[in-house]
């Protein structure tokens, strides 16, 4: 069984898929095929200690299924992801946040991640976007990422496992 398990959250096409292969796999995905659910297992080292670590990633354009219920009660860590190229995918996140909080009844470690760093010409929201929202949300971890480039995709899944071990 899995020791920690990770939660990926966010709208249709923000990258959620991307950045778990290429946290997994170490590939980028390049071409969409939205997901409905599947699930990935990875032994990862943090800090010198070794988690098995099971990634949930969920469907982002139905809304709330009873799959993903499940996913969130079972979630020990929440990812919720959205598109620096797409200022509507932050609006998602509120309601999924609220979700969580609401089913877990509990303080639960979040991650905020604004997805696709490396399309700088597409970029819609500045880095305030995220950093205001992260505070709104009682300073949870705010990382900016490119699930092409590779660019802060360890670091997420890295903060996910040190803040359930701290929990
Ligand atoms: P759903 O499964 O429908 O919820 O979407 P998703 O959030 O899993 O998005 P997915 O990972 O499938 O990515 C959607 C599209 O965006 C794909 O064509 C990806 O190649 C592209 N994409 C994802 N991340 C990045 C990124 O960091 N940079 C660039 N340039 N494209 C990305
Ligand atoms: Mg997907």
């Amino acid at each position: 069984a899995a020791d920690i398990k990770i939660v990926m959250l966010g709208g249709g096409g923000v990258g959620k898929s991307a950045l778990t292969l290429q946290f997994v796999k170490g590939e980028f995905l390049s071409t969409y095929d939205p997901t409905i659910e599947e699930t990935y297992r990875k032994t990862m080292e943090v800090d010198g200690l070794k988690s098995v670590i099971e990634i949930m990633d969920t469907a982002g354009t139905e809304q709330f299924t009873a799959l993903k219920e499940i996913y969130m009660k079972a979630g020990n860590a929440f990812i919720l992801v959205f598109s620096l190229t797409h200022l509507g995918s932050v609006n998602e996140l509120g309601e999924l946040r609220e979700q969580i909080l609401r089913l877990k009844g509990r303080k639960v470690p979040l991650i905020l991640v604004g997805n696709k760093s490396d399309l700088k010409a597409d970029r819609q929201c500045p880095q305030e976007v995220g950093a205001n929202l992260s505070r709104l949300w009682g300073k949870i971890p705010y990382y900016e990422a490119s699930a092409r480039k590779g660019t802060n995709v360890d670091e997420i899944f890295e903060d996910a496992v040190r803040q359930c071990r701290a929990m």
